[in-house]
């Protein structure tokens, strides 16, 4: 089973998804946790050019390409062998963060992103995906007091954010068999219990 995780910043989607791993190895399925971009040796290269904070003049379509060519190599090297092997594969981020990023937040055409998604991932798409949701205020303010790793990416524009959550708003719309929205604006525990309660239904309908 596949299941990815998406949200915009500040959502607390990596705290959540180490708990979530754990929760599912003890219902005696065997897990893996990856993240994207990054998670292969050429994946975290490529990663480090998209997240130089001198990248200042990457265009757009470059960065598109990088976070495919990225989850490109982790779907064939990590995440297809394993889901074949039966193991519960767990992504932070997954295409639907280029839809959300590139196409609702820079206004990149849809239609060839999702080609392009085709091509990198060789069609292959979650079981599962969860929306952890958070106001766009909170999360950045989340994100600074966490005193996490401030990338090129977090310094856009609030705007750029807001029209990412809506982006992923219409996803969840147009999909909603796909999606599971989980309310990230609430305490860490109250999340990791929401989120346990969609999980344990979907392993249930996988049995
Ligand atoms: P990261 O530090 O992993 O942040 P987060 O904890 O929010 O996942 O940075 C990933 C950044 O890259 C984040 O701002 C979202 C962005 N991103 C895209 O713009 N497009 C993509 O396809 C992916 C996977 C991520």
């Amino acid at each position: 089973m596949f299941i990815t995780l998406e949200g915009p910043e500040g959502s607390g989607k990596s705290m959540q998804i180490c708990k979530l791993a754990e929760f599912i190895r003890e219902q005696g399925f065997e897990v893996l946790t990856t993240r994207e971009p990054g998670g292969t040796f050429i994946g975290d290269q490529i990663r480090e050019v998209i997240m130089r904070m001198d990248n200042t003049m990457m265009h757009p379509n470059t960065e598109i390409l990088l976070f495919c060519a990225a989850r490109a190599q982790i779907v064939t090297e990590v995440i297809r062998p394993n889901l074949e092997k039966g193991v519960v594969v767990i992504s932070d981020r997954y295409g639907d963060s280029t839809l959300a990023y590139q196409g609702y937040g820079h206004g990149l055409d849809l239609k060839i992103l999702k080609e392009i998604l085709k091509f990198a991932t060789g069609g292959l798409k979650p079981d599962l995906t969860l929306l952890l949701d958070v106001d766009v205020d909170e999360g950045l303010k989340r994100k600074i007091k966490g005193g996490s790793e401030w990338n090129r990416l977090d310094a856009q524009k609030v705007e750029f954010h807001k029209r990412v959550r809506a982006g992923y708003k219409e996803m969840v719309q147009a999909e909603p068999d796909r999606w599971r929205v989980i309310n990230a604006a609430n305490d860490p525990e109250q999340v990791q219990k929401d989120i346990r309660t969609v999980i344990l239904e979907e392993l249930e309908s996988h049995k």
